[in-house]
């Protein structure tokens, strides 16, 4: 490995740094520019016998190590776009079978060969999903459907019951020619499950069957895929737990929407499995995970002490930079290491899109406080190009607004680096997302953090059903329909945070006109709460 003598970002060797730093990739049409990030040679020496460790994992995890050891689990996003690498026949083929499935699937969907009860074609699909079950369906179709072509998508990604009751009032008659797919991989997160059973009973309320629209991804024997098996569910697809929920786009998570809006999925797996080879490469200046993950660690002093600014200029990653604030912060956010020591690590991510941006936070970013590093993500060319008009063409605008951006945090010191797509399309939207999930791993071997768990989120998850079981009892304590004192409630029911009890008895007495409350809302010790129906 030979290391370019690279000196600090200055105006003196920038054309130099640029020159050695860029990365480009001819057959996916992708550059990375890292020549902004305040990188030295020393750095790269100094992670030097980092990285051989670190590549050293990564190929033990592509082999089918346990990598996610907390889970007792392998790590497998990386065979779903090169199936030769799974380390059984068995896996292989399953990944091979579920490709050839989905596609042939998505086709009977689209030309009628699977119809609704009525004989009628589907034309729309609710996806029902939270975390890695929404986020990457959302990303692929906000970002490929092209317009009448395919279904038309409705996501339910929260509990929210206004925003339930407005997606399905909004599908209205529709309804009829509507599929539903029921995404989670556990197939026990009680969000996509509230959500599956409106929309059912909203389904069954206008008459329509369930059964014969209903999809569901799940993991084998799971309560959602015994539910599916035993009414006999149109479809099922498995999603095997080697594959976690925010890195599962390769698979029929990610696949299945992209086959109903006719967009090739052979396509996005081949840009996912060409910078899987680039990013697999063991000499950190050609592999652009390496490089990034380089500047993301230089940057935050191993400690995610910079934040992440992501800024597409561009419309169709609107939602890609939300997509990258779930895959990296539920990643690498960890209180323990490897070793069980306390780090509490994370790398936060935030952004949203140029240039429309410039006109919202990109100010603090120039002038602000220096605690981030930005990543522009530049798309030379798209499908519908407008002319200029007065000599004013939108897409030279907003390329100088990017560049512009770029050297004015420069001038700013304010690090930035740039990655650029010559199209974007399927196949290049395949190379990025793998970039950065080979980026999120080698960082996290960098910093010795296992990224494939996610005990935040379980715990979050047991914590709200604590709640709910409180507010059961709660219920059922005042279904005597006696007045008690807020303070007698907490105190026969034995309720450890006397807040908690103040919160479910709010969120009670306003939903529900069966429950009253007397007293002084800003003297929670006063209140008296009585179920009157
Ligand atoms: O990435 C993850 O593991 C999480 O975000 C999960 O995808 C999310 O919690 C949903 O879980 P499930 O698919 O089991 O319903």
């Amino acid at each position: 490995m030979n290391f370019p003598d690279l000196s600090l970002t200055n105006s003196d060797n920038q054309w130099e740094r640029f020159c050695q730093l860029l990365w480009f990739s001819d057959e996916l049409g992708i550059w990375l520019d890292i020549s902004r990030m305040n990188i030295t040679a020393s750095d790269f020496k100094a992670l030097k016998n980092a990285y051989t460790e670190a590549f050293k994992s990564m190929k033990q995890l592509e082999q089918g190590s346990l990598a996610n050891k907390d889970e007792n689990r392998m790590v497998g996003h990386y065979w779903l776009r090169s199936p030769s690498l799974a380390p059984s026949d068995r896996l292989s083929n399953l990944i091979v079978d579920q490709i050839d499935q989905i596609e042939d699937f998505g086709k009977a969907i689209l030309n009628g060969d699977i119809k609704t009860d009525e004989g009628n074609l589907f034309t729309d699909v609710i996806w029902i999903g939270i975390g890695g079950s929404g986020l990457g369906p959302m990303l692929i179709i906000n970002s490929l459907k092209k317009d009448k072509i395919g279904l038309n998508f409705h996501f339910l990604d929260n509990i929210d019951p206004n925003g339930i009751k407005n997606k399905l009032d909004n599908i209205g008659k529709d309804i009829r020619n509507t599929l539903v797919v029921v995404v989670s991989k556990s197939g026990g997160t009680p969000e996509p499950k509230l959500c599956m059973e409106q929309s059912r009973k909203f389904i069954e309320s206008q008459g329509h069957n369930w059964q014969s629209r209903a999809i569901a991804i799940t993991m084998q024997d799971s309560n959602l895929d015994n539910l599916a098996k035993e009414e006999g569910w149109l479809k099922r697809f498995e999603l095997p737990d080697w594959v976690g929920g925010r890195t599962s786009i390769t698979s029929a998570v990610g696949l299945l929407p992209l086959s109903f809006i006719k967009t090739d999925i052979r396509e996005f797996l081949k840009g996912a499995n060409i910078m899987d080879k680039y990013t697999r490469l063991d000499d950190i200046y050609q592999n652009p995970a390496a490089l990034l993950a380089t500047s993301w660690f230089t940057a935050g002093k191993g400690k995610g002490l910079k934040d992440l600014v992501i800024l597409p200029y561009s419309d169709s990653l609107e939602v890609f930079s939300r997509y990258l604030q779930q895959l990296i912060m539920e990643s690498l956010g960890k209180k323990y290491n490897r070793s069980g020591i306390l780090v509490n690590q994370g790398l936060a991510v935030y952004g949203n899109k140029g240039s429309t941006d410039q006109h919202a936070y990109v100010q603090q970013l120039r002038d602000g406080i220096d605690n981030f590093f930005a990543t522009f993500i530049e798309v030379l060319s798209s499908e519908n190009e407008l002319p200029g008009i007065n000599n004013q063409s939108p897409r030279d605008y907003l390329s100088g607004f990017l560049q512009g951006t770029r050297l004015a945090l420069s001038e700013s010191n304010r690090q930035n680096i740039t990655i650029t797509l010559k199209d974007f399309n399927a196949l290049t939207l395949g190379a990025l997302i793998a970039l950065f999930e080979r980026t999120v791993g080698l960082y996290a071997e960098l910093i010795d953090i296992n990224a494939y768990d996610q005990p935040g989120v379980e715990a979050g998850k047991k914590a709200a059903a604590n709640i709910l079981e409180i507010q059961n009892e709660i219920e059922e304590l005042l279904s005597n329909k006696k007045e008690y004192r807020i303070t007698e409630i907490i105190s026969n029911l034995n309720i450890p945070l006397g807040e908690s009890a103040f919160m479910i008895i709010r969120n009670i007495v306003f939903n529900n006109t069966d429950f009253q409350v007397n007293g002084n809302w800003n003297n929670p010790e006063s209140l008296v709460i009585r179920k009157v129906n």
